[in-house]
């Protein structure tokens, strides 16, 4: 993409320039159309629950934005005798009910043969052309908000290559099946200034993402951070991602965690999501409500994790308060 010329034009409110979730472009003064998209490999064995946390995964980067789903098409990859019709109409069964939760109508897609399976969504929503959540408006004295526990990438591995307890792969699934629609809302409500997703570069890639656009410093308190109960054991045996690698090499320079602070943990922070949280950054005097209103509405693990400084711009600092 870098070295593509970048689109520009009046109306594109959002496009390539920054690390944002989606695409913008205003049709009028009061409608803009949001567009992503986003597919993966299989992450469970049950085909119809993959189709449904791949859909969620899609939707969320809408949701980041502000945005409200309207339509999708699936993007379908599958190796021919290998994944069978009934599998296939599975996958894309999860995937439709997925959407149609989130009020969003599968109009059509695409499938292709393919040497691996893979499938998801390209999602066009809508939003008000003045109540974009970009990544660059965070403000200094913000507080942040997660969303969702971290630690997707290390159980799903673990899963795929050891064994995890049935609890632990239920937690994990319910939570990478959840949309982000009612933390999105609650966002909008309370004026949140910025919003992303958590999805491939972890906690602390997207919200470097976010630091950067918004040239500020973001302090994060680790004793508040959402993890799954039992991801840190996994992240001992082994069980890493590669991003685990590449997310290090890629925030080199711009994380800061002092060497009291576990390995286990660390690599929580950098481990990829799939359909991760949301990461919010709202004023210090809403922040309170927003998180007693997200946990009354269900987003029962929403955790006020960090604040945000005018000093250390671009830079992302762990600590233990
Ligand atoms: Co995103
Ligand atoms: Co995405
Ligand atoms: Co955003």
């Amino acid at each position: 993409m870098e070295k593509l010329p970048k689109a520009s034009h009046p109306d594109l409110l959002v496009g390539v320039n920054t690390i944002d979730d989606a695409g913008v472009f205003r049709v009028s003064d009061d409608l803009a159309l949001v567009q992503t998209v986003d597919f993966f490999t299989p992450i469970v064995d049950d085909p119809y629950t993959y189709g449904a946390i791949a859909a969620a995964n899609a939707l969320s980067d809408i949701y980041a934005m502000g945005g409200e789903p309207l339509t999708a098409l699936n993007i379908v990859c599958y190796p021919k005798g290998i994944v069978s019709e009934e599998m296939l109409g599975e996958i894309l069964r999860g995937g439709f009910d997925k959407a149609a939760e989130a009020g969003c109508l599968i109009v059509g897609g695409h499938s292709v043969e393919d040497k691996e399976m893979k499938y998801g969504l390209a999602v066009t929503g809508k939003i008000h052309p003045k109540k974009i959540l970009t990544n660059a408006n965070v403000q200094p004295g913000d507080a942040l908000v997660l969303t969702k526990p971290l630690g997707t990438g290390i159980v799903t591995t673990a899963f795929k290559l050891g064994t995890i307890s049935d609890e632990l792969y239920r937690r994990v699934t319910d939570s990478m099946l959840a949309l982000n629609n009612t933390a999105a809302k609650l966002a909008v409500e309370f004026g949140a200034h910025a919003c992303t997703d958590i999805t491939g570069f972890g906690l602390l890639g997207h919200a470097w993402g976010m630091a950067r656009e918004s040239n500020v410093g973001f302090i994060f308190d680790a004793n508040q951070i959402p993890i799954f109960a039992g991801a840190e054991e996994l992240a001992d045996q082994g069980f890493l991602t590669k991003n685990d690698r590449s997310n290090r090499e890629y925030l080199k320079g711009y994380v800061h965690i002092d060497n009291s602070f576990s390995e286990n943990l660390v690599r929580v922070l950098y481990d990829p999501q799939t359909s991760g949280g949301l990461l919010i950054s709202v004023s210090s005097e809403a922040v309170e409500d927003l998180e007693t209103e997200l946990k009354k509405q269900g987003v029962e693990d929403a955790r006020i994790i960090g604040r945000v400084t005018k000093e250390h711009p671009q830079q992302i600092t762990v600590v233990q308060a």
